[in-house]
């Protein structure tokens, strides 16, 4: 990969990269496309990252079929699918990690510990090898977008991080590669999430700007669905994801929830611009 990029680098073009853990759906997808149509190269990457698992979490049963992704990275023309193995990105003996801990502390981070440190290092040690000049993610994990844009900026990083919206299944159901793991029973349940942020962003859009009156809202609309246990809904700045009590600035409705044992998160973000406070 470092001898392509090295080459690459000397003709001038830019590389555009997607990092991904596999199991690839349209949400991915829509990445990919997106840096076919900004970077002269696009790379993907394909690593299922044991640094950003917890210990009783779902890392030997993550889906995996490279094959299935390769064809359909083929068929978008991508110019290389890099696919390390784990001694490659994590050598013997290291030790060095990245760390941002503000904005890794609530949301996902209080039920994931450590998560958001194997996901910042492992895009980290991506971006050094790839040497990309602008990288993709999706919205769909706000909270990892928050985090690795601050990265970025701290670190002097020379990659421009895009991130662009959720893709969604027909009835609204955020695309995701664990979606897989679910029942039908619990599929069918599923819908809440989406279902619950869109009317939170009913009531935004009539004028309710109080974040607790938006969070019961939502958190009643998946109580009710007993399948499902909330694991937690928050209401933050977008940026900075700072708890919020009335929005006065652009926020996002974040929110997890246990089905079984597969944890499944979404979002809303909630733009001010051209609204009155
Ligand atoms: P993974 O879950 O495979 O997701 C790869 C990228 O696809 C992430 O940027 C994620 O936000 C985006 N994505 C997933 N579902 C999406 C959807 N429904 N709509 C739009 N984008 C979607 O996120 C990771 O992998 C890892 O943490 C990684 C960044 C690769 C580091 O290991």
């Amino acid at each position: 990969m470092k001898e392509a990029v090295r080459r690459l680098k000397v003709e001038g073009r830019t590389i555009g990269l997607v990092p991904t853990m596999g199991f690839l759906h349209e949400g991915h997808l829509s990445l990919v496309r997106e840096c076919r149509r900004s970077a002269d190269v696009t790379v993907v990457s394909i690593f299922v990252n044991p640094l950003q698992f917890g210990p009783r979490e779902d890392l030997a049963a993550y889906p995996r079929d490279m094959e299935r992704d390769a064809g359909l990275l083929e068929r978008e023309d991508v110019d290389i699918l890099f696919a390390p193995e784990a001694g490659d990105i994590y050598p013997e003996g290291y030790q060095t990690t990245v760390d941002v801990p503000g904005l890794s502390r609530n949301l996902c981070g209080s039920s994931r510990p450590g998560h958001f440190k194997g996901v910042a290092t492992v895009v980290l040690k991506l971006f050094n090898i790839v040497r990309a000049d602008l990288a993709f993610f999706g919205q769909k994990d706000a909270q990892q977008a928050a985090v690795l844009k601050r990265m970025a900026a701290d670190l002097n990083l020379d990659v421009e991080v895009r991130v662009l919206p959720i893709v969604r299944e027909p009835d609204g159901l955020a695309m995701s590669s664990r979606n897989v793991y679910l029942t039908p029973e619990e599929r069918a349940a599923a819908v809440a999430l989406s279902r619950a942020l869109a009317e939170a962003g009913r009531l935004f859009d009539r004028g309710e700007r109080r974040a607790e009156v938006l969070s019961a809202r939502v958190r009643m609309l998946i109580e009710r669905e007993p399948a499902g246990r909330l694991d937690y809904v928050e209401v933050v700045g977008v940026s900075d994801l700072a708890p919020l009590e009335r929005i006065d600035r652009d926020a996002l409705v974040a929110l997890a929830v246990y089905f079984g044992r597969t944890r499944l998160i979404d979002n809303i973000v909630l733009e001010m611009k051209g609204k009155q406070k």
